[in-house]
């Protein structure tokens, strides 16, 4: 095992850890030695309901295999809830070093049948929940000068999927919250970096399987997980598309653009150039909004 993927001394905290991807992640990252916080409510997969049975059996397996972990069962949707998480591993282990937001559930319909109350509860699990898990940490991996957050995002978020606004408007919004929490962690050693998962647990076994699918077991997706949550992971503010052992970078770029000459600024202007407007082929990313306005309003137009 490369010694910078080892977890040994180290200790992480996995949101959502009771089953599925976050169950996966958890056994991957106390396989390799990190002492693991298995936090979970065990809700439906619509968010309905609670047991403390699901967090506390992947504490029980990783015990068993020799590993160390705590299980926590605390709501990380509410400020209080993320706050007694990160108390928890606190007090079982003395630090964290790495955290990985995966918990969350679904409550799918079109947003006109949709009532704004699951718009808001699956914004809150996913997006808010995540930003006050990584708040709470925060004041612990500035002290060390170290820390790893992997955000968990989602295909649905990046590209759209149809009956599902509320998880897509969270799931992008986690890739501002990672743009920006890439730069305040910057100084301090903190990377931030987001995967976007395929694989099959009970949040997509309602799903068209196809063969890939059935080759997209969860611990796939926990070895780019356990490389984020790692001393060995370079950069910040990355995103993966990980499934079925493929990975793959995803980037927000930004095309040349096309600028309109001063006196014709106009909407015939954008009509006339649209095609050109959304040519991709010497597309950009950037490194930060600043430097997007620096590159882009920074220079004279020629
Ligand atoms: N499975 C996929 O293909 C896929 C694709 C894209 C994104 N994701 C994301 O991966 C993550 C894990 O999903 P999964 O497929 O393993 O589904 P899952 O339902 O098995 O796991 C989610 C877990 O989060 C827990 N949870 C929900 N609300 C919580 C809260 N408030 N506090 C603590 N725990 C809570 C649930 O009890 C559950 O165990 C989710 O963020 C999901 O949106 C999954």
């Amino acid at each position: 095992m490369t010694a910078d993927l080892k977890f040994d001394g180290r200790v992480a905290i996995v949101t959502g850890a009771g089953g599925g991807l976050g169950r996966s992640h958890a056994l991957a990252l106390a396989a390799r030695g990190a002492a693991v916080v298995v936090n979970d409510l065990g809700g439906s997969v619509h968010g309905q309901g609670g047991s403390q049975s699901a967090a506390q059996q992947v504490v029980d397996e990783i015990r068993a295999s020799g590993g160390r972990a705590v299980a926590d069962f605390n709501d990380i949707s509410s400020a209080q809830g993320a706050q007694a998480l990160v108390e928890t591993a606190l007090r079982a282990f003395g630090q964290v070093d790495a955290l990985v937001n995966n918990a969350g559930f679904l409550r799918d319909k079109s947003l006109v049948k949709m009532d704004p109350a699951d718009f808001e509860a699956v914004v809150r699990v996913h997006l808010i929940g995540s930003a006050l898990c990584s708040r709470a940490v925060w004041p612990i991996f500035q002290a060390r000068n170290y820390g790893r957050i992997v955000m968990t995002t989602s295909a649905a978020g990046l590209y759209g999927h149809f009956g599902q606004s509320n998880y897509a408007a969270a799931k992008m919004g986690l890739i501002g919250l990672m743009n920006t929490l890439k730069e305040e962690g910057a100084k301090h050693s903190i990377l931030v970096n987001a995967v976007a998962p395929v694989a099959l647990t009970r949040m997509t076994e309602g799903l068209a399987v196809s063969r890939w699918m059935e080759r997209a077991s969860p611990d796939k997706v926990s070895a780019v997980v356990v490389y984020m949550a790692s001393q060995a992971c370079s950069g910040s503010g990355r995103i993966v598309a990980a499934g079925a052992g493929r990975f793959a970078g995803v980037k927000v770029v930004e095309g040349r653009g096309v600028q309109a000459p001063t006196e014709a600024v106009t909407a015939e202007f954008v009509a006339a150039h649209w095609a050109e407007i959304h040519d991709m082929a010497d597309a950009r990313a950037f490194a930060n909004a600043a430097e997007a306005l620096i590159d882009t309003y920074g220079k004279d137009p020629s």
